[in-house]
């Protein structure tokens, strides 16, 4: 037998410390209930905000695409794998970004390795929010210029940053709604500044796209801020409910993805089923007016009553609520003790987020209804003695 015990070892502490993950296996489709071991639960914990992930249509799509296409594209994009699909979906995506062009990747974490990877070279600087999501963040620490971080208040430091004589260039990467916090980024300021010191704004809509703006472009689109924004990122994983990431900028910066990026390069493109459901759902989320206004109605709602609980939800604005708790192992325990009233809510631990805050990430879907919200709410009271 192989000695494992070097991991075998480490495995123990993380469960010592109350750090050990579990997937929990899922037996239906997701929405807002869910079935977990011959059991419903209400799901407060998933990305899915428009309920997209099991839309009829979106499902159609790519139903209709692989009768006609297969299902595996069987190639890199630059060998034999781009399909008709793939390209419809960049070109719609393209659109609605108002950009020159738009690339597809089999997943958001492999969208920002690849931009953060290729566009910033040896020279310049990648600054970050400190709060960034762990596929910025390991990004910037595989790319070959230097990276430095701030926090979203930190608009000296920032600028001092930029002053720097030291760099080629600098591009600040920040999420548009941060994905722990459920809080916003100063895209304002943050244009500002970009414009003031001639540097890059790349900005990761993941958490926005679809869910903010006139046609759910994101953050930037409700801001009026779009054209500002030099490189957009998002994935299809969240509020679109289906899988694949992003990026949307000018042709050459497109052009220049396509020929230097490793994360696109050497992968095989991802189905055709996920790019033609993909487009539908951009289709969907263009004119989901109605779901975005519900998305924030339960989360101003849920937000509320939590509060009145005395509960700590942090600096949340967004449908992404933490019920911060801050020992590790009192959120598990809180957590289980949700998800046997019925409601099922992650606890969310270190490295995910910095260490003594650990939380309850409450994810708001449009579809919950003020039953769901407020039985959330009811269950808290009871398993915090509130
Ligand atoms: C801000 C942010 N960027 C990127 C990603 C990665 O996207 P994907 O799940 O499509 O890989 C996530 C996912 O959790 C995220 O929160």
């Amino acid at each position: 037998m192989t000695n494992f015990d070097f991991i075998k070892n480490e495995l123990a502490e993380l469960k010592k410390t109350d750090l050990l993950r579990v997937p929990v296996c899922i037996d239906s489709a997701c929405d807002t209930v869910i079935r977990i071991a011959n059991a419903e639960k209400a799901l407060f914990c998933s990305n899915n905000y428009l309920n997209l992930a099991g839309n009829k249509q979106i499902i159609a799509a790519a139903k209709e695409a692989m009768d006609k296409f297969g299902y595996g594209s069987a190639a890199s994009r630059l060998i034999s794998g781009t399909i008709k699909p793939h390209i419809e979906l960049e070109n719609a995506l393209a659109k609605m970004f108002n950009k020159q062009a738009a690339l597809v990747f089999p997943s958001g974490y492999m969208t920002n390795l690849a931009v953060l990877q290729t566009i910033p070279q040896k020279g310049d600087l990648i600054l970050l929010d400190k709060l960034d999501h762990a596929s910025i963040i390991d990004a910037a620490q595989g790319s070959d210029a230097e990276f430095r971080t701030y926090h979203r208040t930190q608009f000296d430091k920032i600028e001092k940053f930029l002053a720097s004589e030291e760099y080629n260039r600098k591009f600040i990467v920040t999420e548009s709604i941060f994905s722990m916090d459920g809080d916003f980024a100063d895209l304002k300021k943050l244009v500002e500044l970009k414009k003031k010191y001639n540097a890059y704004l790349i900005i990761d809509e993941a958490h926005a796209f679809g869910c903010m703006g006139k046609t759910g472009a994101g953050l930037a689109e409700e801001l009026g801020l779009l054209n500002e924004i030099d490189i957009i990122i998002a994935t299809l994983s969240k509020s679109a409910g289906c899988s694949g990431g992003f990026v949307a900028s000018d042709k050459c910066v497109i052009d220049y993805l396509v020929n230097k990026a490793r994360p696109f390069i050497y992968t095989t493109a991802s189905s055709v089923a996920n790019s033609a459901a993909g487009l539908c759902a951009v289709e969907i989320i263009k004119n989901a007016q109605d779901k975005r206004k519900r998305l924030k109605q339960n989360a101003d709602y849920l937000r509320e009553k939590l509060k009145t609980l005395g509960l700590d939800t942090g600096t949340s604005t967004s449908h992404i609520i933490p019920v911060i708790i801050g020992d590790n192992k009192k959120t598990l325990e809180i957590s289980k003790k949700l998800f046997g009233k019925g409601f099922f809510v992650v606890a969310i631990r270190p490295p995910t987020v910095a260490p003594g805050t650990a939380r309850l990430r409450i994810s708001v879907q449009s579809d919950h209804t003020k039953e769901q919200l407020d039985g959330l709410v009811d269950a808290l009271r009871q398993v915090l003695d509130r």
